[in-house]
């Protein structure tokens, strides 16, 4: 393994600026399920929820009518409970080097956030918790309110509903079947001719268009796949210079800090 992280460690020290692409597997080691896992992921477990198909409870259609399967969900979701990974803290590490050009990220946990990484790095290509909005009349509702209303079962079973027209409220994640933020496509434009670096990290590459975006990098990029499974263009379209790390996350980020020689300093940021 250490052979194989010669190439990014070399990279990185000549001060190349990562790009990162991340999904749900850079947060289970957090207590947060994946989508895609057998067994273990969210769409496995979502039995009680009677739905026609497990991606049916992030569908907006599927919301319109029924909006209770996902605020049953929400609660579970909802950001707050949970603590980064040292794969979260390596970011940050990289971001003190100057080496963090951007996090592309799919999930919605702000755990990027919340080990110290500059929002203004952060693209939340799925949206997230911080905002909420009627999917009718496009009223905002604030967090505090969207809670407050979660946790009154007594009035309409916990469903935030619109003060203007009725309308169910949702955070501004972005469901199946909604458009990506306009954000996502103006960073990626900017970026996509300018990686050195991407490494892509405990995701399916299933969603497009986020799944697409390690095709779209430069031939000249260095892509680093960190997953448990090889996945998406690694699998398909496998460049000469791509390396690929089928382990954890957090095994790979010990490894990284170990080979960089910043493992004191992760050891401090995760203490801290
Ligand atoms: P998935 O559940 O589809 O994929 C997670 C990937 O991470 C899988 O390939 C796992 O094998 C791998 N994995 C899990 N734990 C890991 C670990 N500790 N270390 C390394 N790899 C690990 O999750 P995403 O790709 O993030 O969208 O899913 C993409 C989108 O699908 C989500 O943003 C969500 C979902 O539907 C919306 O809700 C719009």
């Amino acid at each position: 393994m250490e052979n194989k992280v010669r190439p990014l460690v070399d990279a990185l020290k000549l001060g190349k600026k990562a790009v990162f692409f991340l999904g749900a597997g850079v947060s289970t080691s957090c207590g947060i399920p994946d989508f895609r896992s057998p067994k273990t992921g969210l769409y496995a477990q979502l039995e009680r929820l009677k739905l026609p198909y497990p991606e049916a409870v992030f569908d907006i259609d599927y919301f319109r009518e029924s909006p209770q399967a996902f605020y049953t969900l929400c609660e579970e979701l909802y950001p707050g409970k949970f603590f980064p990974s040292k794969f979260h803290f390596l970011l940050r590490l990289f971001q003190e080097k100057d080496l963090l050009q951007k996090v592309y990220t799919q999930n919605i946990d702000t755990l990027e956030q919340l080990a110290g990484v500059d929002p203004e790095k952060i693209i939340a290509a799925h949206g997230s918790f911080a905002d909420n909005h009627c999917i009718e009349c496009q009223e905002r509702m604030a967090p505090e309110v969207l809670k407050a209303q979660m946790s009154k079962k007594s009035e309409n079973d916990g469903i935030p509903t619109c003060k203007k027209c009725q309308g169910y409220v949702k955070p501004d994640i972005v469901f199946f079947g909604e458009g990506l933020p306009v954000e996502f496509f103006d960073n990626w434009d900017e970026d996509s001719a300018n990686v050195d670096v991407a490494i892509v990290a405990g995701t399916s590459l299933t969603v497009y268009p986020f799944a697409g975006l390690p095709a779209e990098c430069p031939k000249s990029s260095l892509r680093v796949l960190i997953n448990n499974e090889i996945v998406g263009d690694f699998k398909l379209s496998r460049r000469k210079s791509d390396i690929i790390l089928k382990k954890t996350c957090d095994e790979i980020a010990l490894l990284l800090a170990l080979e960089l020689g910043w493992n004191d300093e992760l050891d401090t940021l995760i203490e801290a």
